[in-house]
């Protein structure tokens, strides 16, 4: 038996629903019963019954899943699946800066950990953290970690933040140098970019998007042609939802190597063994599934 009917079989034998990101590798993709950006994915663990959930994702993703289902199993497939984004800020450093703004709320973007969750007011994704800095009446907001998706959200809002120095390694590489040149290679290109990429090459975009809000957008706009700057495994959707239509990754090497970490093997492994259990202790969880709570309100 192929390895995808092996998994689909077991999937069902032992009542586990497969998520997977947008990223993931396009045979991930198609195994999964569900794909979509970090939103979409947390609302859909929020509303699973199954009793397995195997994530397709980095560790952060499947950490919000347990938060919001401690009922289920959450499997990750590979346990060293992280992101370096949610590392750059711990919970004691967080600690520490809410102590020189006492007065601050607190906004985390859910590429963070679960005890950086458990510090914050309120959660937030790169598909709603306009609406959630808008929604807030405090004089001063701490945004954390990423420093990038803090200052568009800023730029676009009119709100000042008390931002910290994170970023996504993988969105920081891409340069306007990199739109520029594959502008004049398809001049009537959209170009459309992920918040978390740097300042000035938000300002050459035609849009900023979430990845799920990049697939809708791709697909509603008139235009034959994209230059999308994110991780390319989102061109594997773009491309199988909107036949005839063109994309360009920005560059070929925007690759996250934690989300490609994860493979059918790996799946299926995780499925046999049920293995890596992803779980946060309860104080934790509690804390942390207010601001998630607080997010999807
Ligand atoms: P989305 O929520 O837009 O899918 O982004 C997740 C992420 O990790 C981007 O690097
Ligand atoms: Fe983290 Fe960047 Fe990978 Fe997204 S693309 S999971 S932010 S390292």
């Amino acid at each position: 038996m192929d390895i995808v009917k092996k998994i689909r079989n077991l999937a069902k034998e032992k009542d586990a629903i497969i998520l997977a990101h947008n990223y993931t590798r396009p045979e991930i993709q198609d195994i999964a019963d569900f794909v979509g950006d970090s939103l979409e994915l947390s609302r859909t663990a929020s509303k699973l019954s199954s009793r397995i959930i195997v994530f397709c994702g980095v560790h952060f993703m499947a950490e919000t899943a347990y938060i919001l289902s401690p009922d289920k199993m959450v499997l990750l497939p590979d346990i060293h699946a992280g992101c370096p984004m949610a590392d750059m800020i711990s919970a004691a450093q967080l600690r520490e800066l809410k102590k020189e703004h006492p007065g601050a709320k607190v906004v985390c973007y859910v590429n963070s950990s679960a005890e950086v969750k458990a510090e914050s007011d309120i959660c937030c994704t790169s598909a709603n953290a306009v609406d959630i800095v808008n929604r807030l009446d405090s004089e001063e907001i701490i945004f954390v970690p990423d420093k990038y998706l803090g200052s568009y959200v800023s730029k676009v809002t009119g709100k000042k933040l008390i931002l910290w120095d994170g970023y996504c390694p993988v969105h920081a590489m891409i340069k306007p140098e990199d739109i520029l040149k594959l502008k004049n290679f398809h001049p009537d290109a959209r170009v459309v970019v992920h918040p978390e990429c740097p300042p000035e090459v938000i300002d050459l975009a035609d849009a900023v998007k979430s990845t799920s809000g990049m697939l809708k957008y791709v697909k509603e706009t008139d235009a034959e042609e994209f230059i999308i700057g994110t991780e390319t495994g989102i061109i594997y959707r773009m491309e199988k939802e909107n036949p005839g239509k063109k994309f360009y990754p920005v560059r070929q090497d925007f690759i996250c190597a934690d989300m490609k970490r994860l493979t059918l093997e790996k799946v299926l492994s995780s499925l046999e063994e049920e293995k890596h259990k992803v779980v946060v202790p309860e104080d934790i969880r509690l804390r942390a599934l207010s601001s998630i709570e607080r997010m999807l309100m």
